[in-house]
C-alpha cells in the first residue's frame, strides 16, 4: 500500500450555459496539484505551499470536509496530511473549490486501496463545495473527478452522467481580476422562473448533450444559451455583454460564464478562431483597465491525474 501520493485535479466549468447546477466540463490547463501522505496523529492537516492564501485549519478548508466525510463514512480513524502545491485562485469561477475537494477525496481513496468508485466520490467531494459556497452542487466536482463533460441527471437520489467529449473543442477561459464569490452570486437569483423560460432552457439543455453525442459543433454552439441565469449574473462582470457579442461575431461557437463567474468561458473548434477569442477579450477588458487571465484548453477527459 502506497502512502503518499501527488494528483493534478483539473479546474472545471460548470453550468455550461443552460445547465446551471446540472452541467460541466473539466479542464487540461489549469488545476489544483495536491499531495496526500498518511499520518500518525489521527486527525487531517492541511498545508499550503501554493503561494495561495487557504485556510489550514480542516474543518474550514474544503479539502478537509471532504476528506472527513469520506473517512467517517468508512469509519476509520486514519490521519492524513493534504498538502497544496498548485491552488487555481479561489472565487475565479473554474471550479478551485471542487478541484481542492475532488483532487483531495481521489488521493486518499487511492492510498486506501480504492474503496470508493469515481462516482462514489462525488458525494463526499459535494460536501466541499457544501462548505465554500452553502450548497452541495456537483457540476463542477463530477468532471473534475470524472473528466469530460458530466450531467448530473438527478441529485435525490445522485445520479452522475458521463457525456461524450468531442474531440477539437476548445475552451478559451478569462478570468478578470475580480472576486465573485459563488455564495453572493446564487443568493442574487431568482428562485422562481417563468415556464416560457423554462421551455427555451431545457431545449437547450438537450441541444447541447445532443451536439456532444452527434459532434455536431453547430448545434453546440446556438444551444450555448442561458435565458434564466446568466442575464442577472451578467451584471457582476463589468463588459460581459459586449465580449460575448464580439466572440461571437469573431466565430466562437457559444460563450457564457463559467460557473458562478467572474471567470467568462467561450467555445471554439480551432486554434485560429480561439486565438481571436483570447486577443478580443484581452482587448475588452484592457478597455476597461481591467487585469485579466486568459487561457486556452482542450477539454480534460481523463479527470484525475497521478503524478
Ligand atoms: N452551479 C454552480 C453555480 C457552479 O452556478 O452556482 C459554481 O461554480
Amino acid at each position: 500500500m502506497k502512502d503518499s501520493i501527488k494528483v493534478f485535479s483539473p479546474a472545471t466549468v460548470a453550468n455550461v450555459g443552460s445547465g446551471f447546477d446540472i452541467l460541466g466540463f473539466a479542464l487540461n490547463n489549469r488545476g489544483d496539484i495536491i499531495e496526500a501522505k498518511m499520518n500518525n496523529e489521527k486527525c487531517i492537516r492541511i498545508f499550503n505551499q501554493s503561494g495561495t492564501d487557504l485556510p489550514l485549519n480542516p474543518l474550514k478548508n474544503v479539502a478537509g470536509v471532504a476528506v472527513q466525510s469520506m473517512l467517517t463514512d468508512l469509519k476509520t480513524g486514519q490521519g492524513f496530511d493534504i498538502t497544496f502545491h498548485q491552488k487555481i485562485s479561489p472565487g475565479s469561477g473554474i471550479g478551485s473549490s471542487a478541484a481542492s475537494s475532488a483532487g483531495s477525496v481521489f488521493a486518499i481513496n487511492e492510498l486506501l486501496d480504492n474503496p470508493y468508485t469515481l462516482k462514489e466520490l462525488v458525494r463526499f467531494a459535494m460536501q466541499g463545495e457544501k462548505a465554500a459556497s452553502g450548497v452541495a452542487h456537483a457540476d463542477n466536482v463530477a468532471p473534475a473527478l470524472l473528466g469530460g463533460f458530466t450531467l448530473i441527471r438527478s441529485y435525490n437520489p445522485l445520479d452522475v452522467i458521463q457525456l461524450p467529449s468531442p474531440k477539437n473543442l476548445l475552451c478559451t477561459i478569462a478570468h478578470p481580476d475580480i472576486i465573485v464569490r459563488t455564495e453572493d452570486s446564487r443568493r442574487i437569483l431568482t428562485k422562481e422562473i417563468l415556464l416560457k423560460d423554462a421551455v427555451i432552457q431545457w431545449g437547450n439543455v438537450a441541444g447541447l448533450v445532443s451536439g456532444l453525442y452527434t459532434n455536431d459543433f453547430e448545434l453546440i454552439g446556438r444551444s450555448l444559451q442561458d435565458v434564466i441565469i446568466e442575464p442577472i449574473r451578467a451584471l457582476l462582470i463589468p463588459g460581459f455583454d459586449k465580449i460575448k457579442k464580439t466572440v461571437l461575431e469573431a466565430g466562437a461557437l457559444g460563450c457564457s460564464i463559467s460557473g458562478s463567474g467572474p471567470s467568462i468561458f467561450a467555445l471554439s473548434n480551432s486554434e485560429g478562431v480561439a486565438q481571436i477569442v483570447e486577443q478580443t477579450m484581452k482587448k475588452i477588458f484592457n478597455g476597461m483597465d481591467i487585469e485579466v487571465d486568459i487561457f486556452t484548453s482542450t477539454i480534460n477527459r481523463q479527470g484525475q491525474k497521478i503524478i
